[in-house]
């Protein structure tokens, strides 16, 4: 959402202009995306140690399994080992050249069912690092995540991990990333000793050998030195030399780091870790902070640039509840796009007009959570039990604002949701209608179905497994799941409704926010209807990778 591109016209600066400017200037707001099992957590993990933000890393490795870590805390995700829900991390970091900066590090699950809320989160941060297993390269969820970020403009700094393990070339997987994805590869760091054999990095702008050397475990950061070209020639041999004639490769190549080009999402710098190890942390942290954009202003949805100093506004881009049981509350997450955050100021909550206290504000930090006071752009807010609010919303003080939309994804599988505890009814819809608000799953109905048995949809089957789990855990009213034969929705016009209602092989089914979708049981039948009726002009919805929709009147107008 934030761009950079010059708009000429502005909303006004608010008062305290200097402080909010240096304030947002600190602040450095991303997301790791990667495929599962890639290392997320354990990266996530090392960032916060390193930054001192927690005395030692949650993956140790035991005979009892992986301990809780910072950023998962459903008994569904422990159980499953993976991150459903997004929480959102915020330490302070003072880089290796003294810069003092906040990092806002927002979790993404990794699971590609859930890749509408990753969505989400990305329509938050401005920059991004993908996360590469060295040993895989880049897996189908690391592709699509990229595209999302590509989609959105979101420059990316590229990790390849678990160095530390037997795995491809450097240079295969530079060009791989050239190869399939476009992007320029500019190395800041190269690994010294093959994927197995990770004694350190060559960095590439100084000529330094940092040297790691391993702890106990990897719970407590790596002590690293770093030596000139003739020590570190002394210390690694032929691994030094190796490194230092591909990293002139690399030169003689094009590839080293241009900081335009890496804001233009053209290039991306690349560096070389073993999060397991805690090798290569460090130098992640001071790229963020020496490379990755600050809070620059961003578009509202009429396009009017909103500048950081201007009055608050922040922008919801999540809610979730039921993340512990210590708290059976939810939480609305909105992202800080300008001005000053005070906690018990009044604003304005944009869809409604309506005021919107601001008394219960917290940071989230893990399992953590604190009152917050005062938040800058770039920032994230927790606004606990926040009912009205909904992904997408925005909320803002004195001049108003609307920050564009979150897209719903297409969803791809269908189940018809009914109580199973007749005693339960109230508790069935209150809990359906907040799973739909949260966008845990979008929920579609039709006269004929009745309100009893709505209709659940979803990108990926998990995400009626969360539903389900926490229809019984939080809602007190078990569901049962009826899986339905479509795999396709389009939007469709209500005045063509009912007669796409009476194909063989599809139904038309109403979104909460009163648009009709047209599922189909397959693409051939929807392609084959389209032949037989290219009357009915049906509207594509956003795809999972991000992928912009198509709505009915553009279709109309001849632009899809
Ligand atoms: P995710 O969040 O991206 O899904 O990945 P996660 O951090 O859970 O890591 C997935 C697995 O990869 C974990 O092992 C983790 O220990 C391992 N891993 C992460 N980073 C590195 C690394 O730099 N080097 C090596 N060698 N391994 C790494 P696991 O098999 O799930 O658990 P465990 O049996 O090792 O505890």
């Amino acid at each position: 959402m934030t761009d950079n591109a010059a708009n000429s016209r502005t909303v006004a600066p608010t008062q305290h202009t200097g402080r909010v400017a240096a304030e947002a200037a600190r602040r450095r707001t991303f997301a790791v995306i990667s495929h599962p099992d890639a290392g997320k957590s354990t990266l996530t993990e090392a960032l916060v140690l390193h930054a001192r933000a927690i005395a030692e890393a949650g993956a140790v490795h035991g005979k009892a399994g992986r301990r809780a870590t910072v950023s998962d805390w459903m008994e569904m995700e422990k159980a499953r080992g993976i991150s459903i829900t997004s929480t959102a991390l915020q330490f302070p970091y003072r880089s290796a050249a003294g810069r003092d900066c906040v990092i806002n590090l927002l979790d993404t699950p990794g699971h590609a069912d859930f890749s509408e809320d990753t969505y989400r989160v990305l329509t938050a941060v401005d920059a991004a690092v993908m996360l590469i297993d060295a040993g895989k390269g880049l897996e189908p969820q690391t592709l699509k995540l990229f595209q999302v970020c590509r989609h959105r403009r979101i420059p990316i700094i590229t990790v390849i991990n678990k160095w530390d393990r037997p795995g491809r070339h450097a240079l295969e997987l530079t060009d791989e990333i050239s190869e399939r994805i476009g992007l320029r590869p500019t190395p800041l760091t190269w690994p010294v000793g093959i994927a197995g054999d990770f004694h350190g990095v060559l960095d590439r702008r100084s000529g330094q050998f940092i040297r790691f050397t391993r702890t106990a475990g990897g719970a407590t950061a790596a002590p690293e030195e770093h030596l000139g070209a003739d020590d570190a020639h002394a210390a690694a041999g032929a691994d030094w030399d190796t490194a230092v004639e591909e990293s002139e490769l690399l030169s003689a190549d094009g590839a080293d780091h241009h900081l335009q080009a890496f804001l233009d999402c053209a290039a991306t710098p690349v560096l070389f870790t073993s999060a397991a190890l805690n090798f290569g942390v460090n130098q992640l942290l001071d790229v963020l902070t020496e490379l990755a954009p600050s809070p620059s202003g961003t578009l509202d949805a009429d396009g009017v640039r909103r500048d950081v100093d201007a009055p608050f506004s922040a922008f919801v881009f999540k809610v979730q509840a039921g993340m512990n049981t210590a708290h059976r509350d939810r939480i609305a997450y909105a992202r800080v796009y300008s001005g000053t955050f005070q906690r018990g100021e009044v604003l304005t909550h944009a869809r409604t007009g309506k005021p919107f206290v601001t008394k219960y504000a917290q940071s989230v930090f893990g399992q953590q959570r604190a009152t917050l006071d005062t938040a800058w752009p770039g920032d994230v807010i927790g606004l606990a039990n926040a009912a009205v609010l909904r992904p997408g919303d925005t909320l803002y003080c004195e001049v108003p604002v609307s920050y564009p939309p979150i897209p719903s994804f297409s969803p791809e599988h269908f189940s018809v949701a009914r109580n199973t505890d007749p005693g339960k009814h109230k508790q069935f819809r209150r809990g359906i209608e907040q799973l739909d608000q949260e966008g845990v799953v979008q929920v579609l109905r039709s006269d004929r179905r009745g309100d009893q048995a709505p209709v659940l949809a979803a990108v990926g089957p998990m995400q009626f497994e969360v539903a389900a789990h926490r229809m019984a855990t939080e809602f007190g009213a078990p569901i049962s799941l009826e899986s339905l034969p479509y795999q396709v929705a389009r939007i469709v016009e209500p005045a063509d409704a009912a007669f796409v209602d009476k194909q063989p092989m599809a139904e038309v089914l109403t979104r909460t926010d009163g648009v009709p979708l047209a599922l189909f049981s397959n693409s051939w039948r929807l392609q084959g209807f389209q032949r037989d009726h290219p009357e009915v002009v049906l509207g594509s919805l956003v795809a999972a990778d991000g992928e912009s929709a198509h709505p009915v009147g553009a279709a109309r107008a001849g632009r899809v």
